[in-house]
């Protein structure tokens, strides 16, 4: 239900113009904060390349020109992989790493002087379930995943004395552009996953934005350096 609730809140949404990170640009809006979004792609306000190397600079830069400060970031773009490792060359890996894992990094790190200033900034990081368990031909995708959340817990530990918060939010299997192709493709593995979640059914990107948006509230205020799986139960059960 929308609120007021980030009134005055000034964030970055990364990967807005699709899943995920569009729903939470959308949620984050509806409870009062100013949003500036960025995609590789799409409708935003700022469209790069994050890997680029002074990407993240340059959107933090005209994230604080038209907002007049910033002291939210939820980096959400990413990119799904999948790969047997016989035959998975390093240019993909590197790549993986690179979307999922460098870009968060440099956004945190160009807007940290924002957030410090801000004196109750907030992180919101996408890690996955895979953040914290591996499967076959996730090497890549879950090495980036499990990356993401112990640079979460430094960077809590670290911005913490300037009243930042920083925490993960692990989705499990959410029905996003992301996810479509395989799902359609073997609607076997969506099956599965519709029937491993406790709740039996896939995720919707609303269902993270809203927890993201909770994260991003002054209800989450004591709140720093976790993985919070959001996944309907799935990974509870055997
Ligand atoms: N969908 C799921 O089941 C699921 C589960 C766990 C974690 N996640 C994570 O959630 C995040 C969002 O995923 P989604 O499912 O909404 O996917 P999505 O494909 O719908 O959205 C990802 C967005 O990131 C953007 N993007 C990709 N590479 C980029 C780059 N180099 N520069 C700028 N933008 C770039 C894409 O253009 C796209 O708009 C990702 O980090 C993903 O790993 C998704």
């Amino acid at each position: 239900m929308a609120s007021d609730r980030l009134a005055g809140r000034r964030a970055v949404v990364t990967g807005a113009a699709s899943g995920i990170g569009a729903a939470t640009a959308a949620r984050l809006r509806a409870d009062g904060a100013q949003v500036f979004t960025a995609d590789v792609q799409g409708e935003v306000d700022f469209v790069a390349d994050l890997t680029a190397p002074d990407a993240n600079a340059r959107l933090v830069d005209a994230a604080v020109n038209a907002m007049g400060g910033l002291d939210t970031l939820v980096p959400c773009a990413g990119i799904s992989a999948f790969h047997p490792l016989e035959g998975h060359d390093d240019a993909y890996f590197l790549r993986v790493i690179e979307v999922n894992l460098v870009t968060v990094f440099r956004l945190i790190r160009d807007a940290v002087p924002h957030l410090k200033a801000a004196g109750n900034g907030r992180i919101v990081t996408i890690g996955s379930t895979t953040s914290s368990f591996g499967d076959e031909g996730l090497c890549a995708y879950s090495a980036s995943k499990h990356a993401v959340l112990g640079l979460t817990k430094s960077v809590a530990a670290e911005l913490g004395p300037f009243g930042v918060t920083v925490n993960c939010v692990q989705p499990g299997a959410i029905a996003t552009p992301m996810t479509a192709p395989a799902f359609s493709d073997m609607p076997e593995f969506r099956t599965f996953w519709e029937n491993k979640a406790a709740l039996r059914r896939l995720g919707q990107p609303a269902d993270i934005a809203d927890v993201i948006a909770f994260l991003c509230s002054d209800d989450a205020r004591f709140m720093s350096g976790h993985g919070v799986w959001v996944d309907g139960g799935a990974m509870v059960r055997h």
